[in-house]
């Protein structure tokens, strides 16, 4: 069950005429490729922890709840390679001794966790999981790399999920993910692994080959989509609201028209945040409650799609829930 939701961006923001000062790239291109105007970007000192305490602290308010027994952190720029961040977070929120640890599916980390966190409560000796999706882009970025610095942006959400009936609003599911593991150059860091360490002067930057990408975006999260709405049975066939992975609103668009889903139930936040990676769908979530396309009874459908190749979708009746 989820029943909590929060979410945080660092207060610096970009707008693509500042990248346009020190990069090949114009607004005009950015917004008509991507869709993205603006982005967050964490400043100097600041850590994906930073970002995920502020998110949590939101999520736990929301669900007006002071503990819980696990911390599941979807990343993939912890604060260090080693150890995981969730751990840091969870003492940092006050919760304790509790089970702490990342999960990294790249942008579909958040789905991921979903079914982490859901799975754990399935399993009986968890009642409730703080999950949250985080990610400092900005850190990893090629600063000389048009391609990428123009879609990503910094920002963290949470959700807290509790045990529950599957007939409640806020039950999680069905959830079907998917990964395709021969793809993984598409979208990698190739030095400070096993395979490439640091210390051998490999690429230390975030590459995307972007026109694959796209490709496989689309047609990785049209399928897990019909996938989900199969099982859901939800009248019409169709969610009430499509939140999508915001890394580009073409990508947004074309799975709601492959869907036969009219593009103006698509929530669209990248617009303001651009590419967050796996807090792109708790910060779309939160920008949908806010703006009331969110509201108790909401049939939606999450997808996401990201590196490794990874992907996901999940349905979720929304619940009753105020955002802090
Ligand atoms: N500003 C101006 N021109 C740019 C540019 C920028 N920021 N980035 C690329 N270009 C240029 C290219 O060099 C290319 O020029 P050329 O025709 O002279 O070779 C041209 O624009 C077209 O590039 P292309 O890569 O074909 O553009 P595109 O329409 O595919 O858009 C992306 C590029 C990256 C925006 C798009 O491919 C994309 O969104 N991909 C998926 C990204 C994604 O989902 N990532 C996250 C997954 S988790």
């Amino acid at each position: 069950m989820l029943c909590g939701l929060g979410a945080w961006l660092p207060p610096r923001i970009v707008p693509n005429s500042e990248l346009a000062d020190t990069l090949d790239t114009s607004d005009e291109w950015i917004t008509s490729r991507t869709g993205v105007r603006t982005r967050h970007i964490a400043d100097a000192g600041m850590a994906t922890s930073d970002l995920a305490v502020q998110a949590g602290e939101r999520a736990l308010k929301s669900a007006g709840m002071s503990n819980v027994d696990a911390v599941v952190l979807a990343t993939t720029t912890p604060d260090h390679p080693c150890p995981a961040t969730a751990p840091t977070v969870s003492a940092r929120l006050g919760l304790g001794t509790v089970a702490a640890f990342d999960v990294n599916a790249v942008c579909s980390g958040f789905l991921y966790g979903l079914m982490v966190g859901a799975g754990m409560i399935a399993a009986g000796d968890t009642s409730s999981v703080l999950l949250i999706g985080a990610d400092t882009y900005s850190r990893i970025l090629d600063p000389a790399d048009r391609s990428t610095r123009v879609i990503f942006g910094d920002g963290a959400g949470a959700v807290v999920l509790r045990a529950g009936d599957p007939d409640e609003p806020g039950a999680i599911g069905p959830i079907d993910l998917g990964s395709d593991g021969d793809n993984n150059n598409l979208i990698a860091i190739a030095a400070g692994g096993s395979r490439e360490p640091f210390h051998d002067g490999g690429d230390p930057y975030f590459r995307m080959r972007g026109k694959e990408v796209f490709r496989h975006a689309v047609v990785r999260m049209t399928q897990s989509a019909q996938t989900v709405l199969r099982r859901t049975e939800w009248p019409g066939g169709l969610p009430d609201l499509l939140v999508a992975h915001q890394a580009n609103v073409r990508i947004v668009h074309a799975v709601a028209d492959q869907l036969g889903l009219p593009r103006e139930q698509c929530a669209i936040h990248l617009d303001r945040v651009g590419n967050t990676a796996a807090a792109s769908l708790p910060l779309a979530l939160a920008d949908a409650v806010t703006t009331r396309r969110l509201t108790a009874g909401t049939r939606v459908l999450l997808a996401s799609f990201g590196g490794g190749l990874t992907w996901g979708a999940c349905a979720v009746r929304w619940p009753e829930l105020s955002l802090t």
